[in-house]
């Protein structure tokens, strides 16, 4: 009997190359144990959203100042989520806090992608480009990307998975931030969301 495959929702809230790297390796095989069947922007315009819609899967946005306020956001996530019948929830690129309140309902469910080894240069205040300027300005000669379950500490769940990328003496963040995510995130990432989707599938 075809196990059934663990149903995925992509939070995201840019340019989905995170997203992308998840399509991929749905559609070559890395992926088997489960399927994207959700893709929810926090903002409107998301090219993350564009590139659902090309991969026909569902995408919706979900707007916090539009729901009026934290709360309703996350009422009206988990209400989307639920509807999906979502077994994982990734974080790719996705920038809003969630609160314990809403993390709880979803233990070792959700998974995160953040562009450094943690615990060096994560938390609240680091994400996107100013992870790597702050790589840069430490003068650190390794970095990298972490997957790790996501609980009511920012960046704090369970680590996943790792891989680390060289420093190049004249490396920008723009220029870091690109090898880092071609190098270890778009590897990492999908390898974590099999591993996880076969977890919970496994008869
Ligand atoms: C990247 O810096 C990634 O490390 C972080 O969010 C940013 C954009 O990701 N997770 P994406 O291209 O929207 O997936």
């Amino acid at each position: 009997m075809e196990k059934r495959k663990a149903r995925i929702a992509v939070l995201v809230s840019g340019g989905g190359t995170n997203l992308q790297a998840i399509l991929d390796a749905q559609a070559s095989g890395i992926i088997m144990s489960g399927e994207v069947t959700l893709v929810v922007s926090d903002r409107a315009g998301a090219y993350a959203l564009t590139r659902a819609e090309k991969a026909g899967v569902r995408g919706i946005e979900i707007n916090k100042k539009a729901c009026g306020g934290q709360a309703a956001f996350e009422e009206k996530l988990a209400a989307a989520l639920e509807e999906n019948r979502t077994d994982v929830i990734v974080l790719a690129g996705f920038l809003s806090i969630l609160s314990e309140n809403f993390t709880s309902r979803y233990p070792r469910r959700i998974i995160n992608i953040h562009p450094s080894l943690i615990p060096s240069f994560c938390g609240a205040s680091y994400y996107g480009l100013k992870v790597h300027a702050a790589a840069l300005a430490r003068g650190v000669k390794v970095t990298g990307a972490t997957v790790h379950f996501v609980n009511e500490i920012p960046d704090g769940g369970e680590i996943i998975a790792q891989k680390a990328v060289e420093i190049q003496p004249e490396d920008t963040p723009e220029v870091l931030q690109r090898r880092v995510m071609e190098q270890a995130e778009w590897i990492i990432l999908p390898q974590s969301v099999e591993k996880v989707c076969a977890e919970i599938t496994k008869v």
